[in-house]
This record gives structure tokens, sequence and C-alpha cells, in this order.
């Protein structure tokens, strides 16, 4: 078991609904040891690849690709949630289906901090479906720029955002893949990695 899946056993709460509670270090409450363990796991995972920036979302992606961005020595961009704005200035813009909240959002982020040929790392907290961050991809190829690969915190590998992400063929580091919960119990399987 890595650091962060000890951590998860340690002060995860797992709620009904499947949904899994980690706000007392990872998106309320931050443990900024454990955010820079975990942006020294990702620099180690990305070993070899140059990125020149991040890319994340508001909210809880801000902090913790912040201070992964301090082991990449890059800028961090943060994409906008807006709920059909008008748009102001040149920005791209993507389209982001909640199943979850049965919603349609989009996300935004200025023309100018995303460029043509710029590699770029995604960081978030979260995978579950992966609407949020197929919508970031959808901006980085607006932008004509490259994934060159994505780091969640903790995927839900028993929902389809994963499975989804890999066959399209990215590079997807996920420190901790939860396979099952038990609210219950409140009991946390991991998938061997
Ligand atoms: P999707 O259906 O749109 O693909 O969204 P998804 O379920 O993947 O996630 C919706 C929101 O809920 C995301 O945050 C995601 O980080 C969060 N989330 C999903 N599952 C869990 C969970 O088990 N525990 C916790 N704590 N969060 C979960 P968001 O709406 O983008 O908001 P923000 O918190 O980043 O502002
Ligand atoms: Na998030
Ligand atoms: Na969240």
């Amino acid at each position: 078991m890595n650091f962060l899946e000890e951590r998860i056993l340690k002060d995860g709460i797992v709620k009904e609904g499947n949904v899994l509670k980690v706000d007392s270090f990872l998106n309320h409450q931050m443990d900024i040891d454990l955010f820079n363990q975990i942006g020294e796991e990702f620099k180690k995972r990305f070993e070899g690849k140059k990125i020149d920036k991040i890319l994340t979302i508001e909210a809880s992606g801000i902090g913790i690709a912040c201070i992964v961005a301090q082991h990449f020595h890059v800028p961090v961009v943060f994409a906008k949630k807006a709920k059909s704005i008008n748009l102001e200035g040149e920005m791209y813009v993507a389209e982001v289906e909640s199943f979850t909240h049965k919603t349609k959002n989009q996300v935004i982020v200025a023309q100018k901090f995303l460029n043509e040929g710029e590699h770029v790392l995604l960081i978030d907290d979260f995978l579950a479906n992966g609407c949020a961050l197929q919508g970031l991809i959808q901006l980085v190829n607006q932008a004509g720029a490259e994934v060159e690969g994505i780091g969640i915190v903790i995927e839900k590998g028993f929902q389809t955002g994963g499975r989804v992400i890999r066959n399209m063929g990215y590079q997807l580091e996920s420190l901790a893949i939860v396979e099952s919960m038990d609210s219950e119990k409140n009991e946390i399987h991991f998938r061997e990695q």
C-alpha cells in the first residue's frame, strides 16, 4: 500500500452513494506535506516527459496542482467553470455534462494561457466519470497543445472515467484507485498497481 492509500484508510470516510470523503486532508482542509509527496510521486511517474504547464480545474484541483507544480517548476493554469456565460475576450470553451449533478456546464480558459505546441500535464483530485477531464482535454486540443500526461490523486475505479481515458491512449496515473467501498463497514479496497 502506498502513502496515499494508507492516508485514505486512516482518514477517509465512506459515505452512502459511493462517495469518499477526504476533506480532512485533500479537498477542504489540505495537508501540504502530503501534497508534496503527491508532487514527488507524479514527478517520478512522468519522468522524462517534457512538461511546460499544468492545467487543472477549479476548485479542488487548484491547491493540489500548485504544490505539484513546485516539483515541475512550471506555471499552473486552472480552467473556470461557468453556467453559459457571455464570453468576453478570447476564451477556449468546452461543454461538460455532469452525470452526477445532471447539469451542463462550460469550462473555459483564456486563449493566451494555453498555446499551440505546449506540453500540458493535467492534474485533478478525483476521477469518477471523467467529464471534467474530457473538458480539459478538449481545451488543450482547441489550443493545439498536447496532453503529455494526466495525474489524478484518487480514481474511483468502479466508474467509467479511467477506462475511457486510458482507451484514448493517454498516460493516466492515479495514485490510488478505489475498486470498491462499503459505507456501513467504512471499508475501502484498492486496485493493486
Ligand atoms: P462527472 O459526473 O461530471 O464526470 O463528475 P464526477 O462524478 O467525476 O465528479 C463530480 C464532482 O464530484 C467533482 O468535483 C469530483 O471531484 C467530485 N467527486 C466525485 N466523486 C467523489 C467522491 O467520491 N468524493 C469526493 N470528495 N468528491 C468526488 P467538482 O464538482 O468538479 O467540484 P470541486 O470540488 O472540484 O469544485
Ligand atoms: Na475536482
Ligand atoms: Na471535488
